[in-house]
């Protein structure tokens, strides 16, 4: 144990903000069960560890912090005389478990007044019963509000990822679902059409040529970007399709299509009809469909499927599963992630406008709670917009401003009326008819933006114009912070 014992002067002790009024036999009382002692630089005691003592700071400088994951977090540095820590929930008795919740250390040789535990739960029950039943009702009413708050964070994250993943992956697992089984069925007909060449008539150059010119297609097709607009796209459909009914290629024009789709024209024709000998043109046309169709297919498959594993990256950023709680973290990443996961949720009737500053350097934050002050703050704006029948714009800006990073989501509603705007960020304050809204969502975000990130969260509105403004520190006073790997 680091402590050393001093004398107690009921003097010194009498004149601590906490004892204010009690009478000398009280302060003596202090001054016998308690005792002074003076701590070197390092820790008085272990978060976790059975509470057994109350301290109260005489002089010199502390730091209380806490185990958040694998990290240890200041959550209070002060050299405050009477600033006070340790064993204060001792009069609740066994009610709750009796360990430290918090880290004790000195950073400068100081004095404690220390209580054992006992003895101050003692004293309180005798001296302040009724500060005592007040205390007891406030403890135990956050306590379950907060497991209620709790709870409800954790679905509504849940809720939403799920909600949004499983609207976005639907349209591209559905894709590669489809183009593949139109794939297997294009590549069973190449496989009886090789059938029907081994058995033809045809010339082993003229074969090497067909499959040259194939190994050519092929290619082509894997750099088509389609970007031709539906007229351009439309015309050049019918100039293949007359190239083929003048090759006498009966329904030329319903491969035409997929031929333009595929980036090629009447020249590329021009240079198979070159390649091949008369007779075989058509069947050499109907071939390289094939190749031209797989190749799409394999495209489309080859796009779906990135976009699946894209959104399951988003997915992860967007929960943070399996990152440190605590860490450096580009926002505008953080934005996306959230964003993408909500898309199915904010709908087509809701224009998305982001306007980020790519400069912006990363900041240390708890992401994954970031994602969730997001997520709060998007669907509020969408619900809002939702009331009116007009399109509505969701306006996602991030700037730098003032020594801060700012985050601004702004919606196109009807905007916060005057009357209620100082009690929205209220526990349960809602407007949302019953069943819908539970009134936390802003609270949440307050309490992750404000006490979590010492940061700021505010409000602007008229109608049509609603902004809530998210502004955090850029660099962190937290001696724990993670730092930019360099
Ligand atoms: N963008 C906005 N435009 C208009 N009113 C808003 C907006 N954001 C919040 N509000 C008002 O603030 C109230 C409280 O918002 P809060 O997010 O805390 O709870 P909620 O959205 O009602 O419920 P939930 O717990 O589901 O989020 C809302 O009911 C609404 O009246
Ligand atoms: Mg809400």
């Amino acid at each position: 144990m680091n402590g050393r014992p001093m004398p107690c002067r009921q003097q010194e002790i009498g004149t601590l903000f906490l004892f204010e009024k009690l009478a000398p036999d009280q302060i003596a009382r202090l001054c016998r069960d308690g005792r002074v002692e003076t701590f070197e630089p390092g820790p008085v005691y272990q978060e976790g560890d059975p509470a057994t003592c109350f301290y109260v700071l005489l002089e010199g400088a502390l730091v209380l912090s806490r185990r958040i994951g694998n990290l240890d977090v200041e959550v209070n540095r002060s050299s405050s005389r009477g600033v006070y820590a340790g064993a204060f929930q001792a009069y609740l008795g066994d009610r709750v478990e009796q360990v430290y919740n918090n880290s004790l250390r000195v950073v400068e040789p100081s004095r404690f007044f220390v209580l054992p535990a006992e003895t101050f739960a003692a004293i309180m029950r005798e001296w302040f019963p009724m500060a005592v039943h007040l205390l007891e009702g406030l403890f135990f009413g956050t306590k379950n509000t907060q497991e209620a708050v709790g709870q409800r964070e954790r679905l509504l994250a849940l809720g939403s990822l799920s909600a949004g993943l499983t609207h976005e992956l639907n349209n591209p697992a559905a894709a590669a679902v489809r183009a593949t089984s139109a794939l297997r069925e294009r590549v069973a007909g190449m496989r009886h059409k090789l059938g029907a060449i081994a058995t033809g008539p045809y010339r082993r150059d003229s074969l090497e040529a067909l499959i040259e010119v194939q190994e050519r297609t092929a290619e082509r097709v894997a750099k088509a970007a389609g970007n031709l607009s539906p007229l351009e796209a439309s015309d050049r459909e019918d100039a293949l399709a007359d190239w083929l009914e003048d090759q006498g290629i009966a329904d030329g024009w319903q491969m035409a299509p997929t031929f333009v789709q595929a980036g090629l024209d009447t020249d590329w024709l021009d240079r198979v009809a070159a390649a091949v000998d008369e007779g075989a043109l058509e069947g050499a046309v109907r071939w390289l469909s094939y190749t031209v169709e797989t190749e799409l297919l394999m495209n489309e498959i080859e796009d779906s499927t990135a976009r699946i594993s894209a959104l399951v990256t988003a997915a992860k950023q967007y929960s943070q599963l399996d990152r440190a709680p605590y860490q450096v973290a580009d926002v505008n990443e953080l934005l996306d992630s959230t964003l993408l996961m909500l898309s199915g949720k904010i709908g087509p009737h809701i224009t998305v406008v982001k306007e980020y500053d790519r400069t912006l350097p990363k900041i240390p934050a708890y992401p994954g709670e970031l994602n969730q002050v997001w997520t709060n703050l998007i669907d509020n704006a969408v619900s809002a917009m939702r009331s009116m029948d007009t399109q509505g714009t969701l306006t996602v800006r991030t700037a730098r401003d003032d020594g801060h990073l700012l985050v601004e989501f702004g919606d196109t509603g009807p905007g916060v009326p005057a009357e209620i705007r100082d009690r929205i960020f209220d526990p349960f304050f809602t407007t949302k008819p019953v069943g819908e809204g539970t009134g936390l969502g802003l609270d949440i975000s307050w309490r992750i933006v404000v006490n979590k990130h010492h940061g700021d969260l505010r409000v602007r509105s008229v109608p049509g114009d609603t902004r809530f403004q998210v502004r955090l520190p850029l660099t962190s006073t937290d001696s724990n912070a993670p730092q930019e790997p360099s």
